[in-house]
């Protein structure tokens, strides 16, 4: 046995007759003992040592055999008394990483000698990340606290990120995934200083960084960044600046709707929509919108009608001379998440049954259908917010016998936001421009009479969220 594990038998057989001596002297009880296993790290480098008459560095797994590739790390097994205090190195191999194949079998071999020796092994200690091959995965251990990792071959090969398969210029697949067995194996893998290198039946090889991996495995079902929720009392609290916590203003040299466009180009682009790119609201009866007129409108969202509602609005007034006119804003994920604390079966109502809502003006008529609250298809956290009860279409996506549960849900949320605790009134200002993200802040206006300008635009979701990404601001 002893040979056959060593790569020096010489030494083995005088360790072994050194642990057979020892043993010798024990109780039973002291017998009794843990095998710990532990890898560290190696300088590269080889020697040649006369007295075992061989290359020493290389990589050597006693009875897996010998090659020519440098080791990085000495694996070192060690026998731990569990009743009385002894602790004897037992022996050592030189790896580049094993694979948990080889890790079983070195791992069997060893207690098989051990116990022959006459000890008595109880259980085996190690803090090693193990990786384990499987009929068509591969796991790796403890990528994440005490959870493992398991990754299908295929997907390893599909992603293989090598300059054939991707490319990094484009950053586009170069890959076509039709082409890969499904049985696809790896014919040779292991993990070497925090990489796992695979190499494919056809020579191919793959390299993944294991903190990729790790990473890939942690936002897999994990909602990313939670935005902070705010009322009235806790928008008081919020000081910073931040897009998703807080909405957003900027300065403008001067109250005008080119001084405007100017800051918003700043950043990103203005989006084009039936209302041109800068829109003005006023009094003005020739638009058949509400918008364009002197009531007061509830808190809401804008575009609810259009397929992918505008990302961000822009509020700039420009001009005051009115009795009137506050501006509202409510944070609907505030008012939604409220609502699913008290009443479940709204929240699910809403996330689930599709609402059709529509603009209808001469030679238009848009429509759209979904859900009030839309949900990240993965992580289900809040998305957007979809709420105006002006736009909505005759209400007929809804099965008979969930209408009036329906109703009473879609009504409860409307309470919800016009709670005076959630309701932030605010007196804008020319020569402050607001930016609010239409997925998630409804606005509203207060009555007026007078003289308002109101100046603004609508900025697409996936252009903010381009700028954003450059910008590496946190999104949700
Ligand atoms: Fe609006
Ligand atoms: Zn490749």
């Amino acid at each position: 046995m002893g040979k056959r594990i060593s790569f020096a038998s010489r030494i083995f057989q005088k360790v072994e007759s050194i642990l057979k001596c020892r043993a010798k002297a024990m109780s039973q009880k002291e017998k009794q003992c843990a095998l710990l296993f532990d890898e560290m790290s190696l300088k590269k480098g080889v020697e040649y040592s006369e007295k075992l008459d061989l290359v020493e560095g290389v990589k050597d797994l006693g009875f897996l055999g010998r090659s020519n590739i440098f080791g990085t790390h000495a694996l070192v097994f060690m026998l731990r008394g569990i009743f009385c205090k002894w602790n004897i190195p037992v022996c050592y191999f030189i790896s580049s990483g094993v694979t948990g194949t080889e890790m079983k079998d070195m791992l069997v071999e060893c207690i098989k000698w051990l116990q022959a020796i006459g000890f008595d092994i109880r259980t085996t200690v190690c803090d090693q990340r193990c990786l384990s091959l499987y009929e068509n995965y591969l796991e790796l251990d403890r990528v994440e606290g005490d959870t493992s990792a398991k990754f299908h071959y295929f997907w390893l090969r599909d992603h293989c990120r090598c300059p054939k398969c991707y490319n990094h210029v484009t950053n586009q697949i170069n890959n076509d995934v039709k082409t890969i067995p499904f049985n696809i194996r790896p014919k040779f893998c292991e993990e070497v200083e925090g990489k796992l290198n695979i190499t494919w039946p056809d020579e191919h090889k793959t390299e993944y960084d294991i903190n990729l991996l790790k990473k890939l495995i942690s936002t897999r079902a994990k909602p990313q960044n939670v935005p902070v929720h705010w009322d009235v009392e806790t928008l008081k609290s919020i000081t910073d600046n931040s897009i998703t916590s807080k909405e957003y203003f900027e300065n403008s040299d001067e109250p005008t709707l080119e001084a405007t466009e100017k800051v918003v180009r700043h950043t990103t682009r203005v989006s084009k929509t039936i209302f041109g790119e800068m829109w003005e609201v006023n009094n003005n009866l020739e638009v058949q919108d509400t918008a364009y007129t002197t009531v007061g409108l509830d808190a809401h969202t804008d575009n609810t009608y259009f397929s992918e509602a505008s990302g961000l609005m822009v509020f700039h007034l420009i001009e005051r001379n009115c009795k009137g006119g506050k501006t509202l804003l409510v944070d609907g994920f505030n008012a939604i998440s409220n609502l699913k604390r008290v009443d479940r079966d709204a929240f699910n109502l809403l996330t689930t049954n599709p609402i059709e809502s529509q603009y209808i003006a001469t030679d238009t008529h848009f429509t759209s259908v979904e859900p009030v609250i839309k949900l990240h298809p993965v992580t289900k956290q809040l998305l957007q917010i979809r709420y105006n009860h002006y736009d909505r279409a005759y209400l007929n996506t809804i099965p008979f016998d969930s209408i009036m549960d329906y109703y009473k849900a879609y009504i409860k949320l409307g309470e919800e936001i016009k709670k005076p605790s959630n309701e932030y009134w605010l007196q804008l200002e020319p020569g402050t421009v607001l930016f609010l993200d239409n997925w998630r802040i409804l606005h509203g206006r207060g009555e007026y009479s007078g003289n308002r300008m109101l100046t603004g635009c609508y900025v697409t979701r996936r252009d903010w969220t381009c700028a954003a990404n450059r910008e590496g601001l946190p999104l949700y």
